[in-house]
């Protein structure tokens, strides 16, 4: 019988991020960033993401002009800044080892570009991460995830700017000179490869500024390009603030699948899967693969490499590699006539042999261990599972949330993990996305629920914000506890493994 290969120090965790979590938008000097103009736009199909996360400049003029928090979401989150104790004894009590979350730049520089940081949110941070300690709880913490200054993209374009560079690595150096000594696993940037995929909310670029589609690409890969040179950079200063810092990439893992064996599917597969991992492999590399740099000339695309970019790209890359997962996806030559199901911002032909959840999304654990295998063939680096789960509609009946379809994900994606880690990968740990309901990234909607815990909360803000524990959070809790050893026992009914009932 399969046992368990998970290794002792393994950091079972959970995940959130500030701009989904923390709510408190202008409170302790914040400023505005571009999270607090994403709308909740219950008109839009949720599964149409390209509506979904697309911010006009009308939707921004209408978001700066409101104190709304109904439409707005984000802005309220589940008011973690003033709840982060309770929560965090909790996340303590189901036996979290690691929790990822965010720092919200403009917490500490509410425009992006002020020389001094705002003392309220330095000082917030610092309660938070000596809590985290206090809950024997390791924090793994990102620098930017969704959330820069709004200001930033108003008046410099956002990353397109050079001088946001700058800007980045100054507060990324009062981070590290502050939280270094609670904080040793840094993020520098989440998902960096969803630049395409709505880069307004990664890079600050609002395409309505730009000419055409070609114009707004260029700006794109600009930006992309000052997202590296600024992870690199902060690299360098994690190094020289304290050597034991370790700093990894970030990217979504979007595994693809050819649907046939006719050889061009598998060509595009492929071609889809390089694509995928070009953002990982300039920052575990140094360099810019080739075909990236052929595919500029083509299209003629310029994008402005000062002297000493590359060099500092080569010298400070990555100590591990980060990801998310949530999907896989099917490429097919004839796809354009064949049904698709939606994704973590992508759609992709339907895969015959996969459950999808509800928002379409297709579910595939064994998917996990394919990428964890590849990904470590590839790095040779240590992989960090930082972002994993299902988003389903949560039903409260008589004070309880019996999510046996959550426990039955976990489940088996852990299953594929070990089988990983036993067949030579290196795995640090797992933190499950939004191991407490936070607002979705995606659709702003509250009622696409991760967590082990619920929030009493709903889409239009209603609701005493209280926290219920779910069956999943007393079946997480043996998890930890046994180092994965349960997943091996047969549970059942998730009733069972309720220690505390
Ligand atoms: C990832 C993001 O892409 O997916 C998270 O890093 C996000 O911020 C997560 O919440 C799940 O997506 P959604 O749209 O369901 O919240």
């Amino acid at each position: 019988m399969m046992k368990s290969y998970f290794p002792k120090d393994f950091l079972w965790g959970g995940a959130i991020a500030a701009n989904q979590a923390e709510g408190a938008w202008n409170v302790g000097g914040k400023g505005l960033s571009v999270a607090d103009v994403a709308k909740y736009k219950p008109e839009t199909d949720v599964k149409d993401y390209v509506s979904q996360w697309h911010v006009s400049p009308a939707q921004i003029k209408e978001a700066m002009a409101t104190n709304d928090e109904t439409f707005f979401p984000k802005r309220h989150g589940i008011d973690f800044y003033h709840r982060y104790e309770d929560d965090l004894a909790l996340f303590n009590e189901m036996g979290m080892k690691s929790l990822r979350v965010s720092i919200a730049w403009t917490r500490l520089f509410p425009n992006g570009n002020e020389e001094c940081p705002n003392k309220e949110g330095i000082a917030f941070y610092h309660r938070l991460f000596k809590s985290m300690r206090e809950n024997k709880i390791e924090p793994i913490v990102t620098l930017s995830h969704y959330e820069m200054p709004l200001y930033l993209v108003n008046e410099y374009d956002g990353w397109v700017s050079r001088e946001v560079v700058e800007m980045f690595t100054h507060y990324a150096e009062v981070c590290l000179k502050e939280y270094s000594q609670y904080v040793n696993y840094w993020l520098t940037f989440n998902e960096i490869d969803s630049v395409f995929r709505h880069p307004f909310t990664t890079v600050g670029v609002v395409e309505e500024k730009y000419s055409g589609k070609q114009e707004a690409e260029e700006a794109i890969y600009q930006a992309l390009h000052h997202q590296f040179v600024a992870s690199s950079i902060t690299t360098k200063l994690a190094k020289k603030i304290d050597k034991t810092n370790q700093i990894g990439c970030m990217m979504t893992r979007t595994l693809a699948y050819p649907l046939t064996s006719n050889p061009a599917d598998v060509l595009l597969a492929q071609q889809h899967n390089r694509e995928n991992y070009f953002y990982a492999d300039v920052q575990v590399f140094g360099e810019y693969p080739q075909f990236v740099k052929n595919y500029w000339k083509e299209k003629g695309i310029h994008v402005e490499i000062l002297p000493g970019d590359e060099e500092i790209l080569k010298l400070y890359t990555v100590d591990f590699v980060s990801f998310s997962y949530y999907m896989s996806m099917i490429k097919s030559v004839d796809e354009e006539h064949m049904e698709k199901v939606g994704g973590n911002l992508v759609t992709s032909v339907k895969n015959p042999y996969l459950d999808i959840s509800e928002w379409g999304w297709q579910i595939d654990p064994i998917g996990l261990r394919i990428s964890l295998i590849d990904m470590y063939d590839r790095y040779r680096l240590p992989l960090f599972i930082v972002e994993s789960g299902i988003g389903s509609i949560d039903k409260l009946s008589n004070g309880k949330i019996h999510d046996d379809y959550r426990i039955e994900y976990f489940k088996n994606h852990f299953k594929e993990v070990n089988e990983a880690i036993k067949s030579g990968v290196e795995v640090m740990g797992y933190t499950t996305w939004g191991c407490i309901d936070i607002v979705s990234a995606s659709t702003s909607q509250m009622s696409k629920r991760y967590g082990f815990i619920y929030v009493d909360l709903d889409d239009l803000g209603r609701g005493s914000y209280n926290r219920i524990k779910k069956d999943s959070f007393y079946w997480y809790q043996k998890v930890i506890e046994t180092n994965g050893a349960v997943l091996y026992e047969e549970v059942g009914n998730p009733e069972k493994v309720n220690m505390h009932q």
